[in-house]
């Protein structure tokens, strides 16, 4: 890790008044562990991106995964993603449990872009685990929650494990002994019409299939989780991004990092804030399209951003931006 620790980890008992503690720093956009029947879960509020990008930099991950979004039950779900027939007999036939889904995500909804890395897709779990159960509840809205560890290291299965990689990076971690799956939860796409297996976990693939009565396929190409860059065209602006630039272009269009002084375009942190940078980095890019649209600008020049912490991640997402894509001038 390349930060110090910060804060005072506190260790939190599942009882009603441990989880509403839980409850109120997560409301408050912190970080607080939590265990499900898999793995112990780094929880966050899943509809603010100032909170999923501390996610991101408590564990110091180099790229922005997208996050598996967790729920109390279907109906909760449903609010978030479209169940398709395959999807409604997964859910009914597994959870709660160790099954993710990832579904198209329904336009409009409340989650923040971080989360699903600015995809059209996002990954939902409903755990079964009585502590997970208790604290969505309690808290009232979806979690973001990948494996509660530093990146890189084994997926924590103890509140003590949980410490012992983001002690002094989280407000809280809820205390409910050891999980009882020890591996991740399965993880299913159905957003192209074919069950696909993206992730072997805590389910069988069997039982999957038994369910649906036919075979599930592995990734698409496009959809792999081992190529994350390539997931998805819709990562892409339809602009040019000119990263790295550090000519006086007062015409231009920026995507700064920093205050803006007079240029025209969207500051990602005015004041230099990583966190608060990949907070905004989809909005932005997003924006920033729409206003390169509007003012007939083909390209959108970028500040240099420092290659630390978040920063790495959000250099490495504007790299993908950036680079050239089928279809452009050979
Ligand atoms: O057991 C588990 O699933 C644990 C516990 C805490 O619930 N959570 C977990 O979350 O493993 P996480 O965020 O580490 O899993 C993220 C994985 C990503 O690596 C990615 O492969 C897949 O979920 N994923 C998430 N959203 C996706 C999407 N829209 N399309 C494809 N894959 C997605
Ligand atoms: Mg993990």
């Amino acid at each position: 890790m390349k930060h110090p620790p910060s804060e005072n980890t506190i260790r939190l008992s599942a009882t009603d008044r441990g989880l509403r503690a839980a409850a109120a720093m997560l409301r408050d956009g912190r970080l607080v562990a939590f265990p499900t029947e898999t793995v112990y879960g780094l929880g966050a509020d899943a509809t603010d991106d100032r909170a999923v990008a501390g996610i991101f930099d408590a564990k110091g991950r180099p790229r922005f995964n997208p996050l598996i979004v967790h729920v109390p039950d279907r109906a909760a779900a449903e609010a978030l993603a479209e169940f398709d027939h395959d999807a409604e007999i997964l859910a009914d036939a597994f959870w709660p449990g160790p099954l993710t889904l990832v579904l198209p995500r329904r336009p409009g909804g409340p989650l923040a872009d971080l989360v699903t890395a600015g995809l059209p897709s996002v990954a939902i779990r409903v755990p079964a685990h009585k502590t997970a159960q208790a604290l969505l509840r309690s808290f009232g809205g979806p979690l973001a929650a990948p494996s509660a560890n530093a990146s890189g290291k084994i997926s924590p299965t103890t509140a003590d494990h949980v410490l012992e990689t983001l002690g002094g990076r989280v407000a809280g971690v809820v205390d409910d002994g050891q999980t009882g799956v020890g591996l991740e939860s399965t993880i299913v796409g159905l957003t192209d019409g074919v069950p696909r297996l993206l992730r072997p976990g805590g389910l069988p693939a069997e039982a999957i299939e038994t369910a649906l009565r036919r075979p599930v396929s592995g990734p698409a190409e496009a959809e792999g989780i081992t190529a994350p860059g390539q997931m998805s065209s819709h990562y892409a602006p339809g602009v040019q991004l000119l990263l790295n630039t550090d000519v006086a272009d007062a015409g231009a269009l920026w995507l700064a990092f920093g205050p803006l002084e007079g240029r025209r375009g969207l500051s990602l942190s005015e004041s230099g804030d990583l966190v608060e940078a990949a907070a905004n980095l989809f909005a932005h890019l997003h924006s920033l399209d729409a206003m390169a649209r509007e003012a007939g600008m083909d390209r959108v020049l970028v500040d240099p951003i420092p290659d630390t912490g978040l920063g790495r991640a959000i250099n490495d997402r504007l790299r993908r931006a950036a680079a050239p894509r089928p279809g452009d001038a050979e």
